[in-house]
């Protein structure tokens, strides 16, 4: 069961589009388990993860009887028994197993190490999954990993595939019969060339997900799948105009009207987004740092790029903004949350209309 991770972009446009292609959800908070419903995203394809889950939001997935909470700890497990026995509800785990496997991705998205914050051991996975067993309301019925992403290759995936494999085995000869495997997401997106990807159909999605599920084939278990950023990730572009063009003896900069409060991911992952000119008119190519005017010198969506010259008042296209784009926006520096439109070959629909200066300034006390 494919279930696309709300987290990489949550605009309810998308997210019923999604949801009418058959999609489940993958939800890390109350906010998204509620959007994937209003969504229309039935609540038994709807999986719910995350280490920090209150025992508000786990009351609201028993209630609405989800597919499954993925627990990574035991003090989990044990909210998770008492709101069950409370609400006197049956409630089907997963427990998110970290295989200490290198994703080999950039640090701040590696989540399978021993050393990252998320699951647990398999030992005292398993350990977990013993003591759900014997409690009335709760049915152990899977496990779960996720180790990373933006992840480019095969290799870290077979790994995962065969460890969950073996793990799965062990726990048959223990009399714990799982009947689901959650494999994750974390499939990357070639943000280095996104139009020769669309063109000519070559992604990482249809490389790695063959060879993940290949190990699984004839085994009698569900297999479930998170996948954001394969699934949303080309979809989007940020669009911005070059406000002003700065020669210092250093560099050139160009100073754009987009900003990291509207694309984080340079600043925070030091991660590369390929940026073209709207309208390519110039053969020339010049280095520059494209920067914004947040006042931060991480305010950057590229450092030392060649780009074809551009003037002041030009477009430019920054691609690969689908996913982990406006769902990491904020509102720094007063600089309200920009317009989403969606295009359908001649049509244009505005799906998100932004805010303004004023309904930010309405929300507070004055
Ligand atoms: N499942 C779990 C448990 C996750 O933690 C994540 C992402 C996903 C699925 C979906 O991963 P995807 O298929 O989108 O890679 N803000 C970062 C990415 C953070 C990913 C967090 N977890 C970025 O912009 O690169």
């Amino acid at each position: 069961m494919p279930c696309y991770a709300l987290k990489a972009n949550y605009n309810p446009t998308l997210l019923k589009l999604i949801a009418q292609n058959g999609l489940g959800a993958d939800v890390v908070s109350g906010g998204e388990l509620y959007f994937a419903r209003r969504a229309g995203i039935a609540p038994e394809k709807i999986v719910f993860a995350g280490v920090g889950k209150s025992e508000a939001e786990i009351g609201q997935a028993i209630q609405l009887k989800i597919h499954s909470l993925n627990i990574e700890s035991e003090s989990e497990l044990r909210v998770i028994e008492k709101v069950a026995q409370r609400l006197n509800k049956r409630v089907t785990v997963a427990v998110r197993v970290n295989p200490d496997i290198d994703a080999e991705t950039h640090p701040y998205i590696s989540t399978g190490l021993h050393s990252n914050k998320f699951g647990v051991t398999r030992e005292t996975a398993i350990n977990l999954l013993q003591r759900a067993a014997k409690h009335p309301f709760i049915d152990p019925g899977g496990i779960h990993v996720h180790i990373g992403s933006q992840i480019d290759h095969k290799e870290p995936y077979i790994e995962t595939a065969h460890y969950l494999l073996d793990m799965h085995a062990e726990l048959e000869h223990l009399g714990i019969n799982i009947h689901f495997i959650d494999l994750g997401g974390g499939i990357g997106i070639n943000y280095n060339n996104q139009l020769d990807e669309a063109e000519n159909k070559v992604t990482y999605i249809s490389n790695i997900l063959p060879a993940l599920l290949k190990p699984f084939k004839n085994k009698k278990i569900k297999i479930l799948i998170e996948l954001g950023r394969s699934i949303i990730g080309s979809a989007g572009f940020l669009v911005t105009r070059v406000i002003y063009i700065k020669n210092t003896p250093q560099k050139k900069f160009i100073i754009v009207d987009a900003a990291m409060n509207n694309l984080l991911r340079p600043s925070l992952y030091q991660a590369y987004h390929q940026i073209l000119p709207l309208r390519n008119d110039h053969t020339m190519i010049e280095k520059a740092d494209v920067v914004g005017p947040v006042c931060e010198s991480s305010d950057f969506l590229a450092k030392g790029r060649e780009l074809p010259v551009v003037n002041e008042g030009d477009f430019l296209v920054v691609t690969g903004a689908g996913a982990y784009g406006q769902a990491l926006a904020s509102a720094y520096n007063l600089r309200p949350a920009i317009p989403e439109y969606l295009v359908d070959g001649e049509n244009i629909d505005v799906i998100f209309a932004g805010d303004t200066v004023e309904s930010i300034a309405d929300r507070y006390k004055w």
